[in-house]
């Protein structure tokens, strides 16, 4: 018995909400084969796309996997192939779509005696082992879709967020890695007062223009005044693909997850594709590699 699924990339933080905000790209992302052994244990058998451990205690989907099959009554256990296309340390959750990836398939073939919620759980394992720290943002959107906010982490409290008929969101990736670990570890832990005002107010604003698809309320909200200034000096270019993203008619510009990936949304696909190649032309003149996607919002 095996199934064959579809792992969908994700951009979090989406400017204010770092580590509670995230939303899943349609048409971005792995896809894995999952099949049930008689043999216990997780296996990844194949591993295609990207140099990244094999063993079960390394990889991800092995660790997310271990952790449902802790929770389960199957006596048996399951094969993992991982076909990645998502790039580790792109920015767009490659961890979160492994990990989420295998606990989706492997509820599915158990007939489901998870709720999402618990498969969110379940899948923290792995970004604890991706990144040192078990965040949401990114497992939580791939397993519900669309938008997702984490309320609380403990209790663990996620809430869908409803999508605006017409939102797009152009990515572009430098040709750099970061990783998450690092990017994490030049944070401050402390933050003013005034700074978490700036903060919640666009974490509030940014929500209630995606339940009333408010364009303009959406655009307003994102920003980030916490770990952008900080992140984006990572980020060759940053600031000049942000401005002249703005200036193509983006609603609003920053970075996806932990970067180097850069997101912009849109209203319309036109504003999109127009965005994508305001983007690439900051590249292009500074000459860095880079990959661009563009999606619909569903
Ligand atoms: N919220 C996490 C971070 C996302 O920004 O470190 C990592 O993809």
């Amino acid at each position: 018995e095996e199934i064959k699924v579809f792992c969908p990339a994700t951009i979090a933080n989406v400017s204010c909400g770092f580590d509670v905000l995230g939303v899943a790209l349609d048409n971005v992302g792995d896809t894995m084969v999952v099949r049930k052994t008689q043999e216990k244990g997780i296996r990844i058998t194949k591993l295609e796309g990207q140099d990244l451990p094999m063993e079960t205690l390394q990889n991800v989907a092995g660790v997310a996997g271990l952790a449902l099959l802790e929770k389960s009554d199957y006596t048996g256990g399951f094969e993992i192939e991982i076909y990645k296309k998502i790039k580790a340390g792109s920015g767009i959750g490659s961890s979160a779509a492994s990990s989420t990836g295998a606990v989706w398939a492997m509820n599915e073939l158990l007939d489901r005696p998870f709720t999402t919620l618990e498969l969110v759980k379940f899948s923290m394992e792995g970004e604890r082992l991706a990144s040192g720290v078990a965040h949401a943002d990114n497992v939580a959107p791939a397993l519900f879709g669309g938008f997702t906010l984490v309320r609380s982490y403990d209790p663990l409290d996620i809430i869908p967020i409803h999508t605006p008929s017409d939102l797009h969101a152009t990515v572009i990736h430098p040709q750099i890695e970061v990783k998450t670990s690092d990017s994490r570890k030049i944070l401050k832990t402390n933050i003013t007062l005034a700074d978490g005002i700036k903060q919640w107010g666009n974490v509030g604003g940014l929500i209630a223009g995606l339940f009333t698809e408010d364009y303009d309320l959406i655009g307003r909200s994102l920003e980030d005044h916490i770990v952008e200034p900080v992140r984006s000096i990572l980020i060759p270019g940053f600031n000049q693909v942000k401005s002249e993203a703005l200036k193509a008619g983006a609603l609003g510009c920053g970075i996806s997850g932990s970067g180097p990936s850069i997101f912009a949304f849109s209203k319309g696909i036109d504003t999109a594709n127009k965005v994508a190649t305001a983007m690439k032309e900051v590249y292009k003149n500074i000459g860095i590699d880079y990959d661009v996607h563009v999606s619909k919002i569903n």
